[in-house]
């Protein structure tokens, strides 16, 4: 079973970026320990990261082309404004999981919305890099 990890723009500097929001660990650090767990799941893990939009869109379509079960995806910023995003999660027959790293509900307003939850089978939030495993581990049980 195949399940695609989506990162989207700034979670490449993820141990740089404001490591008191995001926490110490590096994007390598974080798809190292999912693909290493994935053998104890019994699952396949690919995981990809983009600053920009149309690859994610791109990703997303792979995803279902490619027999994904479903995707993970932490949009990054482009949560609370990318109905592109949105489409491509609604136009494919799979499920999707948003997961953000920080509880993005007790930070700025512009945070609180995303335009990507109503179209996802849910939201994971505030659990840090925990999330991730958190997402996989539900799409494998449903
Ligand atoms: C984030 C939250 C977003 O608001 C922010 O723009 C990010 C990271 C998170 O994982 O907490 O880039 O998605």
């Amino acid at each position: 079973q195949k399940i695609f990890v989506l990162n989207g723009p700034n979670l490449n500097r993820l141990g740089k970026r404001e490591p008191d929001v995001y926490g110490s660990k590096t994007l390598k650090d974080l798809e190292e320990k999912l693909v290493s767990s994935s053998k104890e799941w019994n699952c396949m893990i690919v995981c990809k990261q983009s600053n920009h939009e149309g690859d994610l869109i791109d990703w997303i379509h792979e995803a279902e082309d490619e027999g994904a079960i479903g995707i993970v995806i932490n949009p990054g910023a482009f949560t609370h404004y990318s109905y592109a995003i949105r489409d491509a999660i609604a136009g494919v027959s799979i499920p999707a999981i948003e997961i953000h790293i920080s509880n993005v509900h007790t930070r700025e307003a512009f945070r609180h919305t995303s335009v990507i939850s109503p179209v996802t089978r849910g939201q994971i939030v505030g659990f840090g890099f925990y999330g991730y495993e958190m997402a996989v581990r539900a799409l494998l049980e449903n």
